[in-house]
């Protein structure tokens, strides 16, 4: 079976103010009923999959383990960090407890905050990179891109994989590009995004980490030995954790392995990363539209508006997206959905 790794460290501020750090955007129904942890969850539950590691912060505990039982997985691993060091360490951490059953267990590493909605594409490209993962190399699952964005991973696709159908080795991996150069891998046609989904076996992850980063595996090894485990969660120890890097696993990893492959896939993946993502993949009125809550829109195109709190009434505008809760409001332009992120650190130290 496989083993999913669900990671859930962001604290997605372009989502404020729903998404807040202490309720962050992967544990609210935005996208669908449930949660976004709640729908990773499912999504790697059931025949071929053993119980989910599930990696979080320390503070986040109670809601991950309550939305994981309301959905009915009862038997997850919650492995808790008492800081965040970014995915790769966290990904080390899955790793490690996973060896200590098998080492050559297959993981399925997946971010607690993405979207599908063609889930049912999923399985038969996982059954190819479970097998590519078994020969020792890792895998990613690559999207096709739809715009020079500047925040995902770009992956060249390189030869056919001899012997694994759809299956690609990656001539280059570039974390983050600057506008210029997505442009460019854009244009080119010959990249695809990163989805931020990884498998591999333990071992493998485990071998190319303490290639490139020992001072991870040997700060995450010592703090996954000296954990602390209850019935409900495993505590990473604190001061170990705490000296560990904080790279994530693109840098540290996919940029620099030799052993990357791609499988290109059709997931109907979105990342939801920003409220006009969002308005991106929500139904639309005829008049591009998105309304949550209690809102009234009137004159209107273009725009999300979503009320947790009061009545929301929006007449005459386009394009934008206003967010009410019960102890702030949101208005911004489509085009500036990015600045909400900025706007939440202004906030922090206005105090
Ligand atoms: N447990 C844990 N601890 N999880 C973490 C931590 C951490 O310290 N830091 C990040 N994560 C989780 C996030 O919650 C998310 O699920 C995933 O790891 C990816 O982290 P992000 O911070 O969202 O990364 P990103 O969006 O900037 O970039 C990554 O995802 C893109 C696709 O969404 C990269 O993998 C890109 O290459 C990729 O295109
Ligand atoms: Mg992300």
């Amino acid at each position: 079976p496989v083993v999913p790794v669900i990671l859930s460290g962001g604290s997605g501020s372009r989502l404020w103010p729903v998404s807040r750090s202490s309720y962050p955007k992967q544990f609210w129904p935005l996208v669908t009923k449930h949660t976004m942890v709640q729908e990773t969850a499912l999504r790697s539950h059931g025949p071929g999959f053993s119980a989910p590691i599930v990696v979080c912060n320390n503070e986040h505990r109670f809601i991950m383990a309550e939305q994981l039982k309301e959905v009915g997985i009862t038997q997850a691993r919650i492995l808790l960090e008492p800081v965040g060091r970014n995915s790769a360490p966290a990904i080390a951490a899955a790793a490690l407890l996973a060896a200590e059953t098998d080492p050559d267990a297959v993981l399925w590493v997946m971010a607690a905050d993405a979207a599908m909605q063609k889930p049912e594409n999923i399985a038969p490209a996982l059954a190819i990179a479970a097998q590519v993962a078994r020969a020792g190399r890792i895998v990613t699952f690559g999207m096709t891109p739809t715009k020079a964005e500047t925040g995902y991973g770009y992956i060249e696709k390189g030869a056919a994989l001899d012997g694994y159908a759809g299956a690609f080795s990656v001539a280059k991996f570039v974390e983050k590009p600057d506008a210029e150069n997505a442009t460019r891998m854009f244009e080119s046609g010959r990249f695809l995004w990163n989805s931020g989904m990884f498998v591999f076996t333990a071992r493998t992850m485990l071998a190319e980490m303490e290639k490139f980063e020992p001072a991870i595996i040997a700060a995450v090894t010592q703090a996954v030995r000296e954990r602390r485990s209850d019935i409900d969660f495993e505590r990473l120890d604190e001061a170990a954790f705490d000296a560990c890097p904080d790279i994530s696993i693109d840098y540290a990893v996919a940029e620099r392995t030799t052993l990357m492959t791609v499988i290109p896939g059709d997931f109907g993946w979105s990342d939801v990363g920003s409220w006009d993502a969002l308005w991106e993949l929500s139904p639309k009125d005829s008049a591009g539209n998105v309304s949550i809550g209690d809102v009234f829109m009137h004159n209107t195109s273009g725009s999300y508006v979503r009320s947790d709190g009061v009545l929301t009434a929006v007449t005459g505008v386009e394009d934008l997206l206003v967010v009410v809760n019960d102890d702030a409001v949101l208005v911004t332009h489509r085009q500036h959905a990015q600045d909400v992120k900025a706007i939440v650190s202004l906030l922090k130290k206005a105090g």
